[in-house]
């Protein structure tokens, strides 16, 4: 098997960067859409409404273009949606037990939105934020800068935070996810980017098919509210074993106690890196029948591997199909959850005068 970028020959049109009124919130604020198009034939729309990520097209094999992430086609979609679809999340991606942890001699108690845990930085998290945004085009990478302050007291986290996150797009197909972000008051930060994806295409069935590659030798196995209990264990001989290609259906019904407790996999993987700061290989994803493919490699420490297993099919997507049961997967770079409880976990404290940096790169790749 082969891996390359998709190719430049069957581009739809030139790279540049659209920018058009995506309607308003309920509360008014003005929302935009902004369309970066590459010239590998990638094309990804973002929203100023929770830095979604709203459509990620991707040639296959063949150059067919297909939207590989599951969204809305409006914005109040966006605005009730309950399964982060393609947000920017903060300020703690990820659950927090019981939505309370001590930082300097303090007790905080956070928004507890899931089971009685903190979710995903809790009731109106930076999902739900209309964030600034500025279009970027620099040496052929077409991207933008978004820019949100979340006050002091923001769903119960300490100090004003000052977040940046830039999407950059390259004419090879990758697409660069910087986060940034200042304090002025030592505070918990753990940023992501939640989009699902569906290599055959959204709304095309589930995702059972893909075969995913993790670069992890350990995960954090959770308890019956999907906390970590705090062991880091070894993924041999387990279903959570993705250390070799396999697809995402193959174990997941097995007799497994923490496959139960999940409903399948919701689990954070921890990377095996040589070094803690740069950027390495997480995840290769693949559909086989299209051919369609992401490289995902992070300066982060974790990532959380989720098969969609809370959705339902309740929900109206794109094209009024709905999100149907495991009809996509979220691979998302992370610290580990529940950290600010767990001292042996990679911290993910910022204090005032530090700058938090972490990089994610998606490469939207064809697999010959
Ligand atoms: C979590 C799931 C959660 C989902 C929300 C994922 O990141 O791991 O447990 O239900 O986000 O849609």
């Amino acid at each position: 098997m082969t891996t390359r970028s998709p190719d430049p020959s069957r581009a739809a049109s030139p790279s540049g960067i659209r920018r058009e009124p995506f309607g308003s919130t309920a509360g008014g604020e003005a929302v935009e859409r902004f369309t970066l198009t590459s010239a590998s034939g990638v094309t990804i729309s973002v929203l100023s409404f929770g830095g979604v990520i709203q459509s990620i097209l991707v040639p296959d094999r063949t150059g067919a273009l297909a939207d590989v992430t599951l969204g809305y086609d409006t914005l109040p979609g966006y605005e009730k949606d309950k399964s982060y679809l393609g947000a920017l999340v903060g300020r703690y991606a990820n659950r927090i037990r019981a939505g309370r942890f001590s930082l300097d001699g303090r007790d905080y108690t956070l928004a507890q939105n899931a089971g009685g845990n903190h979710l995903h930085g809790g009731m109106r998290g930076f999902n739900k934020a209309v964030w600034s945004v500025e279009p970027l085009e620099d040496r052929g990478d077409v991207g933008l800068v978004l820019r949100h302050v979340s006050p002091d007291g923001d769903e119960g986290y300490p100090g004003t935070l000052r977040v940046q996150v830039t999407y950059r797009l390259t004419p090879i197909g990758e697409l660069a996810i910087d986060f940034s972000a200042t304090t002025d008051a030592a505070t918990p930060v753990n940023l992501t980017q939640h989009a699902y994806f569906n290599l055959a295409g959204s709304g095309s069935g589930d995702i059972l098919g893909h075969v995913l590659e993790l670069n992890a030798s350990r995960f954090t196995p959770v308890d019956a509210t999907l906390i970590p209990t705090g062991e880091l264990r070894s993924v041999r001989g387990t279903p959570f074993d993705f250390s070799t290609p396999e697809t995402v259906g193959a174990r997941i019904g097995a007799d497994d106690e923490q496959l139960r407790l999940a409903g399948g996999y919701d689990h954070n993987f921890v990377l095996d890196r040589a070094s803690a700061s740069e950027l390495a290989l997480a995840a290769r994803l693949s559909d086989p029948v299209s051919g369609r493919g992401i490289d995902i490699h992070t300066t982060e420490p974790g990532i959380q591997f989720y098969t969609g297993n809370f959705l339902d099919g309740t929900v109206m997507g794109k094209g009024g199909v709905p999100h149907r049961y495991r009809s996509g997967l979220a691979l998302e770079t992370q610290h580990f959850p529940n950290s600010p409880n767990e001292p042996a976990f990679p911290s993910t404290i910022l204090r005032p005068g530090a700058d938090h940096r972490s990089r994610t790169v998606y490469h939207f790749v064809v697999r010959d």
